[in-house]
């Protein structure tokens, strides 16, 4: 029987691993460097671990009282398993326990998957911003979403 998978914070030495993720899921990934100075800034992201292998992180931060979600990746090979749906609970109840009243994320117009996923997570859309991401030699929008967290009782 396969081992409940295990979340803890992500830390340094996780770079490698979540940037080897990062490449291979992303259409346009985040840097290294960008990884790197999430995690010397303190972001209290998370990383969720099947049989010790990294397999899915939540890169956030807290600002005054709202949560920003900034990256959410599974690894390919595993994905549509509920790794994410699993993460992003943990990340709740974090926040909530940091006085967060919300979580508010930026996701690229044409990124379907995700935008199912945090519509089913109730993510409400509450703005849009044109032009926002790079996209090859043009741009693309962001829907800016949110999800309360005061809201919600657990289903
Ligand atoms: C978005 C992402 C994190 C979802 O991770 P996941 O572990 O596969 O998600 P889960 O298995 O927990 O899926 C939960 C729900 O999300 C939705 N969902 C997930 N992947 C989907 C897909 N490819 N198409 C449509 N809906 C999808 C479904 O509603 C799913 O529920 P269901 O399985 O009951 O239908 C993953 O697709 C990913 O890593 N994408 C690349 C990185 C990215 O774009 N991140 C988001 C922006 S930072």
């Amino acid at each position: 029987m396969e081992q409940a998978p295990v979340i803890r914070p992500l830390v340094v030495g996780d770079l490698e691993k979540i940037v080897s993720i990062e490449q291979e899921a992303h259409a346009y990934p985040w840097k290294k460097s960008i990884h790197l100075s999430c995690i010397e800034q303190g972001y209290p992201s998370l990383v969720l671990e099947q049989g010790r292998a990294i397999i899915a992180y939540v890169v956030f931060n807290y600002l005054y009282d709202e949560c920003h979600l900034m990256n959410i990746t599974t690894q390919p090979s595993v994905q549509g398993r509920g790794y994410a749906s699993q993460l992003i609970q943990t990340l709740y109840e974090h926040s909530k326990l940091a006085g967060m009243k919300a979580i508010v994320l930026e996701v690229r117009e044409s990124n379907h998957p995700a935008l199912s996923f945090y519509t089913k997570e109730q993510f409400e859309k509450i703005g849009y911003r044109p032009n926002y991401y790079p996209k090859g030699q043009e741009r693309e929008g962001a829907v800016v979403m949110m999800r309360s967290l005061t809201n919600h009782t657990p289903a």
